[in-house]
């Protein structure tokens, strides 16, 4: 951060000498020059206003809590695990309380034990979102959450099948369209309100995939969740005051969702947890969650059609692959 306040002191400094140039050498009327320093002057303004844009946010949001309000609580679904889990742990050492949602309550004991160490209160809540198709199971998890100062909803629960669209079992597309797309919707509609109107600012982050940018075969049902998510979230985000939208589309991300794998394209939970939240602390709505997803993604969406679509089969077909293993490695655990 200082090395970035000196350059730009020193662009400052530079850009206010060209000008002074450009006023003499308008007086001495020389024609090029006078244009050379001119167009010079316009550069450097452009990347001095590029520059301050990208540092204000980041200074002014450098402190979370300061942001959306000390004591203030952050709700993670599916925070017992992977990418929840690591939300929880990053947000605890910002100094948020911590309320998480998932199906196994000895989990979510252990790792309230483990985030009380960062000083903060905790809270988990036993829900299992495929049972989430009325909005009473909503209400019964407001109820427990309305007596928090919330400030931060995470919508990161998901889950993953993947095969033949016509060979998956009703059952599957419909526990994905509970748990990853209904789950967001109905978790923002009831505290919307309540995040709203607080005096704070507060941020919801929604993690969809990149999928919702590639969609692919074997992968339909969970990369038409994923769409509707990032959708959802980014429109949102478009009139929103008080409300700081942000919306996750990462590729792999190494936990039991992809079998724990590992590779040059797949990166860690901690580095795209850190990175998403220095996205919400520059003011951004979209985050890729990190610069070699963020590449491939827009590499991909340049590429003419043909190729695309040839890449987006291989991705189905590895993504299948992987959780056919998983499947395969779950059974001879049991
Ligand atoms: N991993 C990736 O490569 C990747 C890439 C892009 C986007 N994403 C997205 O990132 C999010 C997190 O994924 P992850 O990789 O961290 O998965 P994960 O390691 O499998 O963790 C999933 C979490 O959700 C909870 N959960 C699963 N089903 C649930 C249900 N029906 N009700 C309540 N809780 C449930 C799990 O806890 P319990 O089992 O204890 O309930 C766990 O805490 C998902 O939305 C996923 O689609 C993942």
């Amino acid at each position: 951060m200082e090395i970035l306040k000196r350059g730009f002191q020193l662009l400052v400094s530079i850009h206010s000498k060209l000008i002074h140039k450009y006023y003499q050498h308008i007086y001495r009327k020389r024609k090029l020059k006078t244009f050379l320093m001119g167009v010079g002057s316009l550069y450097l303004l452009r990347r001095l206003s590029q520059l301050a844009m990208a540092l204000t946010p980041s200074i002014r949001r450098r402190n979370l809590i300061g942001r959306y309000g000390e004591e203030s609580w952050a709700v993670i679904t599916g925070g017992s695990d992977g990418i929840g889990k690591e939300f929880c742990i990053q947000l605890a050492k910002q100094k948020f309380n911590i309320a998480l949602i998932s199906r196994n309550a000895k989990k979510m004991d252990q790792i309230c034990l483990e985030l009380q160490n960062y000083g903060v209160q905790t809270k988990y809540i036993v829900a299992d979102f495929n049972n989430g198709y009325t909005e009473d199971f909503y209400n019964q998890i407001y109820k427990q959450l309305e007596y928090l100062d919330i400030s931060i909803l995470v919508n990161n629960v998901g889950t993953g099948e993947a095969g033949q669209f016509e060979q998956q079992k009703m059952e599957d597309s419909f526990m994905m369209l509970r748990v990853n797309a209904l789950s967001t919707l109905m978790m923002t509609r009831i505290l919307i309100n309540k995040l709203q109107n607080r005096n704070k600012k507060s941020a919801v982050i929604t993690i969809s995939s990149g999928l919702a940018y590639l969609p692919s075969p074997f992968v339909s049902v969970y990369s038409g969740t994923k769409a509707f998510t990032n959708y959802f979230t980014q429109s949102l985000a478009l009139t929103s005051k008080n409300i700081d939208f942000l919306s996750v589309t990462p590729l792999g991300v190494s936990t039991a969702m992809i079998n724990y794998k590992k590779g040059v394209n797949t990166i860690e939970t901690k580095e795209l947890v850190l990175n998403v939240i220095n996205d919400l602390r520059q003011g951004k709505t979209h985050s890729f969650g990190c610069y070699k997803h963020k590449r491939i993604i827009n590499h991909l969406l340049w590429r003419n059609q043909n190729y695309r679509n040839k890449i987006k089969i291989q991705m189905g077909i590895g993504l299948r692959n992987t959780h056919l293993s998983k499947i395969r490695q779950d059974e001879q655990q049991k």
